[in-house]
């Protein structure tokens, strides 16, 4: 890892199953930055419990991240991958930084107007104080630039306006992070609604491919993608889901839309389908291959959540430090 590059953090929610909008939206595009950047990966383990989760199974989906991200390509040494938890620094500077963000501020915010929504029976102050954790996570690596998709500007935002309040007050503590501008990932819409992106929290599981899918399982949710009853191979707005399932397959094989759309002319809905369900088990194949082989190996992956975990605490904790001491908190050690 080059100390001498600029930081990049980012990272994921440790739930569900990821599906292949993040693989292809984010993961795979993650792998190269480490030439160009120090990268920070965390699994964001602390931002599920804003839910309620099923103890075993949380633990489990916390591992699977971890390997799926390795099996990604993401060089757990090239690279800090690590859980969350794992480095006491983010909950600690999150409380911190409650103090220094208005309860309007987070009010305004539309995630947590959307989760409130949907989790009316638990609308919990985690769920509120959402953005300043993830805002934690950021300031604490000093981060330069976040990738996030367009739904987390948002939290950018909030996570640049606390920075700027704090330096403003304390002198230069924080880095103020952008947003990632580099080679954007496919966004990849929701196989039975192309209006909406595909997610691994949407209810539907025909919607999403999950990246631990099989490959008759993708083939099944392949076949009953949503099309239109135009029968016509074009590649254009007015068709959505079949743009979608074009925009997948140029993901998947590195194709462009007209190079595509020229491969199926004159084809039907059902063959495109078929030939998106292959590439994306060839996309699929080696990445759980990979995931496998992890699964057989305990011990390394326990000290790779064990180095990184320590090797995330170096950076952090030297800010944390920094930040306790602006503020004058009492440094015992
Ligand atoms: N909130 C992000 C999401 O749901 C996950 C996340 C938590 C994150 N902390 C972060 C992403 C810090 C980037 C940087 O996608």
């Amino acid at each position: 890892m080059n100390k001498d590059h600029k930081v990049l953090y980012s990272g994921m929610q440790a739930t569900g199953n990821l599906t292949l909008g993040n693989y292809l939206g984010a993961l795979k595009n993650w792998v190269g930055l480490a030439d160009e950047y120090e990268c920070y990966y965390g699994v964001m383990d602390l931002h599920s419990l804003t839910v309620r989760q099923d103890p075993p199974a949380f633990r489990a989906h916390a591992r699977e991240l971890m390997m799926i991200y390795i099996a990604a390509g993401i060089d757990p040494e090239k690279n800090v991958l690590y859980l969350q938890s794992s480095v006491p620094c983010h909950a600690e500077l999150a409380w911190i930084l409650n103090c220094y963000t208005y309860i309007g501020e987070l009010q305004r915010m539309t995630q947590f107007k959307d989760k409130s929504a949907k989790h009316a029976d638990n609308v919990n102050a985690g769920l509120f104080t959402y953005p300043v954790l993830m805002a934690a996570d950021i300031l604490l690596y000093q981060a330069d630039v976040v990738p996030v998709g367009k739904d987390q500007l948002q939290h950018l935002e909030i996570t640049r306006d606390i920075a700027q309040r704090f330096n403003g007050i304390y002198g230069d503590v924080f880095t103020v992070p952008e947003p990632y501008i580099g080679k954007i990932g496919a966004r990849v819409m929701s196989l039975q609604d192309p209006s909406k992106k595909m997610s691994k929290s949407d209810e539907n599981p025909n919607a999403s491919i999950y990246l631990l899918d099989d490959p008759d399982t993708i083939r099944r949710k392949c076949r009953r993608a949503v099309t239109d009853s135009e029968a016509t191979i074009a590649y254009r707005d007015e068709q959505p889901g079949l743009k979608n399932l074009f925009d997948i397959y140029c993901a998947c094989t590195g194709k462009t839309p007209e190079e595509v759309v020229h491969e199926f002319a004159g084809c039907g809905y059902g063959q495109v389908k078929e030939a998106l369900s292959e590439a994306v088990i060839a996309v699929l194949a080696p990445l759980q291959e990979k995931v496998k082989e992890l699964q057989k190996d305990k011990s390394y992956i326990d000290n790779v959540m064990k180095t990184n975990a320590e090797r995330a605490y170096y950076t952090a904790n030297k800010t944390l430090r920094k930040v306790k001491k602006k503020i004058g908190l009492t440094d015992v050690r």
